[in-house]
């Protein structure tokens, strides 16, 4: 790509973005602030990866939280890799995308036994990991070990579509906006730089009311001089997502335990803790886990997964001490936490529970 006129020098511009972040890099119970970083202090490379895994498809919002219970829980990868499946599935819930969860295990254990729990701090022996793809490969390499790596996630898309007024849409235009961010990587300190242009992605050159006033790439940003900047980056249409149905069964029994069954490892939710359900389709066979007088609730729990909107109906029961179901476990009331229920059975049971209450 030939340069703008006015555009600013390749590293005058990662020289300004860093100067910036030093000023106003985030706070984030992840990162080693610059000054410290600059002082000599590494970042944590199980705290990078952990935080790194968290945050696909999830806000930083969201995820403070969750981080700090995994790091007080697990405060190594050594820890983590020796936790119970279950409990770490538990305490994922809430944040959706349950392979990552089951990736994180496998990845912890690998470590621990392949690395003698370190993990490795080039790209290439990052990747080797389980659930460990190029993004995180590279923010892992960059952040964590100050490899001059370039980190490409939305925000970095959306910061480099408008700096260069790309209008091509994504997803079309992934290849050519990686290009452009790996052009302006810097050799000295990559690390901070790749956070530098993800905080100013989601603190100033954001999706909306982009605040390119106070921008420090102001000068250099051809959207902005175009006026296009809160038009871009310019995306693709999704299809409309098709709608499935399913029955979902809410059992109590008369000591106020609850009917609920782990899912399998593979298949969404694979691995979580749920309420016995039906298959989920256009025309779901009622598959109850025992035979009871099962009322219908009259409301259903709506929820959007990654390719479709799913539309529960919700049947409860109230269930004698011997009943015997075909399939699930009973939770007794005070081991229960809805919390550690996927959102999708979080909302069955909220919308469940004052039937069934239990004196
Ligand atoms: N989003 C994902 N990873 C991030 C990081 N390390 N810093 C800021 N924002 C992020």
């Amino acid at each position: 790509m030939t340069p703008r006129k006015n555009a600013m020098p390749v590293p005058a511009l990662s020289a300004t973005l860093l100067d910036w972040y030093d000023h106003h890099a985030r706070d984030l119970p992840w990162r080693v602030p610059p000054a410290a970083r600059k002082a000599g202090i590494r970042p944590d490379p199980y705290r990078v990866w952990l935080s790194e895994v968290m945050l696909q498809q999830t806000t930083v919002a969201a995820v403070r939280s969750y981080f700090h219970r995994f790091t007080t829980l697990w405060p190594s990868v050594a820890a983590l890799a020796a936790a119970d499946d279950a409990a770490v599935m538990a305490e994922w819930a809430g944040l959706g995308y349950y392979a990552r969860a089951r990736n994180l295990l496998k990845c912890a254990r690998a470590v621990v036994a392949d690395h003698d729990g370190r993990f490795p701090d080039k790209v290439a022996g990052l990747r080797g990991l389980p659930g460990i793809g190029p993004y995180t490969a590279a923010a892992i390499a960059a952040i964590a070990f100050d490899r001059a790596e370039t980190v490409v996630d939305g925000n970095v898309e959306r910061v480099m579509a408008r700096l260069h007024d790309v209008h091509t849409p994504l997803p079309a235009a992934k290849a050519e906006l990686t290009a452009l961010a790996a052009a302006l990587t810097p050799a000295a300190r990559p690390g901070d730089y790749a956070q530098a242009v993800m905080d100013l992605g989601a603190t100033i050159c954001t999706p909306r009311s982009p605040a390119c006033g106070i921008c420090p790439w102001r000068a250099s940003c051809a959207a902005r001089m175009a006026g296009t900047a809160p038009d871009l980056p310019k995306k693709t249409p999704k299809k409309a997502q098709p709608v499935r149905r399913g029955f979902a069964y809410v059992a109590r029994r008369a000591d106020g335990a609850w009917l609920l069954e782990t899912r399998p490892d593979s298949g969404l939710l694979g691995g979580m803790l749920g309420w016995p359900c039906s298959d989920w389709s256009d025309v779901p066979d009622p598959a109850p886990p025992l035979d009871a007088d099962w009322s219908r609730l009259g409301a259903e729990a709506r929820h959007t997964f990654t390719h479709f909107h799913l539309r529960l109906e919700i049947l409860t029961a109230r269930l004698p001490l011997d009943a015997a179901p075909a399939r699930g476990q009973w939770v007794p009331a005070a081991a229960f936490r809805p919390a550690s229920l996927p959102t999708v059975m979080r909302k069955v049971h909220d919308l469940a529970a004052a039937s069934l209450r239990h004196d």
